[in-house]
């Protein structure tokens, strides 16, 4: 047998070398790239691909099950477009979202976002997203637009890990306990004086009752830490409040969190059932512009309780 020589060459030893290092190199066909390189031991990968092999779905298989198990995954410097986007979030399940349809422009920018801006400050507190329904999306993907000329990172905390890990004695205390989620709370720490305003747009949505514990069909469990969630059912409200918070600061160790420096024209999707994520808080005036679209889920929070008829 004759090794392979040239740009060749080049290729097979780099992706050996990347398979040496990471313990995963994937791809049916030899010449086309798809690598995997962790961003934290605990959470988030970047994969390096090209676009088209990206929005024909080609690697959906894979991209599915490395989003189950990695919960946040990198894409940078594809150029992507709307159009591509949406041939991205096609290629991996069912998309858009009847309220604000396909492609959501998060801005804090009335010009750019007239309906939804002022929903928008809620992202600066961590969140499950759409707790305000029975079945939240699967998985939610942002496209860099416009960066914040400063902070504006985006934050992800791995919730089924910080499940994994919890002691056994909160395992058993939290088991079977249910949480009431309620829209305005997760505005409650950026948004302590809202207008009238934004509390009709927080009030439209309805208020939800889930486990603590999401157990999925897969067989994994985390933990539903949403700051939506208002108070424990059954529990004083202080206890409740008390065992909330500390659920939260346990799922937000540094160890379960992945902190994305935004370039532009990047895209990043998690998976929203195993996950939360909340902006760092940048100048609400600075134009910061994402795109996002969204994989409708087919998994409810309480996987006990058949979802409610719309
Ligand atoms: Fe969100």
């Amino acid at each position: 047998m004759s090794w392979p020589t040239g740009q060749f060459a080049l290729q097979f030893s780099l992706r050996y070398a990347d398979y040496e290092k990471y313990g995963q190199c994937y791809g049916k066909e030899w010449m086309t790239m798809f690598e995997v390189t962790d961003l934290k031991p605990r959470i988030g990968s970047r994969i390096e691909t090209d676009l088209e092999s990206l929005t024909s779905g080609k690697y959906s298989a894979e991209i599915l099950r490395l989003i189950e198990q990695r919960g946040v995954l990198l894409f940078r410097g594809l150029d992507i477009t709307d159009e591509d986007q949406l041939a991205i979030a096609n290629s991996l399940g069912p998309t858009g979202d009847k309220d604000v349809g396909v492609i959501y422009k998060v801005s804090q920018d009335k010009e750019q976002n007239p309906t939804h801006y002022l929903y928008n400050r809620g992202n600066f507190s961590w969140h499950i997203d759409r707790t305000d329904t029975d079945v939240p999306p699967h998985i939610t993907m942002l496209c860099a637009k416009k960066l914040a000329p400063s902070d504006g990172e985006t934050e992800f905390a791995n919730t089924c890990a910080a499940y994994e890990d919890l002691p056994e004695d909160d395992k058993q205390l939290i088991d079977g306990l249910k949480v009431l989620h309620r829209v305005s709370a997760s505005f409650r720490e950026t948004v302590p004086d809202p207008t009238d305003e934004m509390r009709e747009l927080w009030d439209i949505r309805p208020d939800k009752v889930h486990p603590l514990v999401w157990r999925h069909r897969n067989g994994r469990k985390s933990l539903i830490t949403s700051t939506s969630g208002l108070e424990v059912i059954g529990m004083g409200k202080d206890e409740g409040a008390a065992l909330l918070a500390k659920m939260m600061a346990w799922a937000t160790q540094p160890e379960y969190v992945y902190v994305h420096d935004w370039q532009l024209g990047d895209l990043v999707m998690w998976d929203n059932t195993g996950t939360m994520h909340r902006a760092r808080q940048y100048d609400l005036d600075c134009g910061r512009l994402m795109h996002r679209a969204v994989v409708l889920g087919d998994e409810p929070f309480d996987t006990e309780q058949p979802p409610m008829a719309a």
